[in-house]
């Protein structure tokens, strides 16, 4: 073998690397791995995507939901409802009953109160699927016609609101609270009242308000 055969074989061929078209050169090799990484991150990606939505739509699918039936105001209503619905969301936006007030929405502020077979409660923390069977009072059942029940017409009297907004949640309290007959004095319809907030501090006209109308001892 000449000397100028071992220069050609040994050696590059013009313009060359130094690597036959079959071995990938390091520039080559990392652009290849980088797409092919790309396209199975991005395939990932995509499928994940896919993956999760589906579940999504299975999940929302899947929520649970019942049928209850209360007697609200007096009137028998049946409504099919997800699982998680308070009372409060059952009353104002399946039923449209707007008087009961969503303030906190967890249970701090009373704006919420409605009676529960003669019980205040927060319907804002009480699940409506368990209350099938009872009976429900909110602020639109009290009046009878066109006479208001004599806590509504007393905080008139006494001027016991400005704004207003705590108001449905006040007399539904207070109506509670003369039943329980804790109106002793003024000291302990505030004590009894307390769970009510009114941020427009009306209390001394609401505590007078539940004075007027609970029975004489
Ligand atoms: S909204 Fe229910 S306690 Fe505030
Ligand atoms: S009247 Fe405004 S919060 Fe009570």
């Amino acid at each position: 073998m000449s000397s100028t055969e071992l220069t050609e074989s040994a050696g590059p061929p013009p313009g060359d690397s130094g690597q036959s078209s079959a071995t990938p050169t390091r520039r080559t090799f990392i652009a290849t791995t980088t797409a092919v990484g790309g396209a199975v991150v991005a395939g990932g990606l995509i499928a994940g995507t896919s993956l999760v939505d589906a579940q999504e739509a299975a999940a929302a699918d899947a929520v649970p939901s019942s049928r209850v039936s209360l007697t609200v105001n007096g009137t028998r209503r049946t409504v099919t409802v997800d699982n998680r619905t308070s009372l409060l969301d059952l009353l104002r936006e399946h039923l449209g009953l707007t008087g009961s007030k969503k303030g906190c929405n967890a249970g701090a502020c009373g704006a919420c109160t409605v009676l529960v077979d003669g019980e205040r409660v927060n319907s804002c923390l009480t699940l409506a699927v368990r209350l099938d069977g009872a009976e429900i009072t909110t602020i639109e059942g009290l009046a009878e016609d066109d006479r208001l029940h004599p806590l509504q017409q007393a905080f008139i009297d006494q001027d016991a609101f400005q704004c207003g907004y705590c108001t449905p949640g006040q007399i539904l309290s207070g109506v509670g609270c003369i039943q329980e007959g804790h109106t002793g004095s003024p000291e302990e319809i505030r004590e009894w009242m307390s769970g009510n907030i009114c941020r427009c501090g009306c209390y001394v006209k609401i505590v007078r308000a539940v004075e007027q109308t609970a029975p004489r001892k």
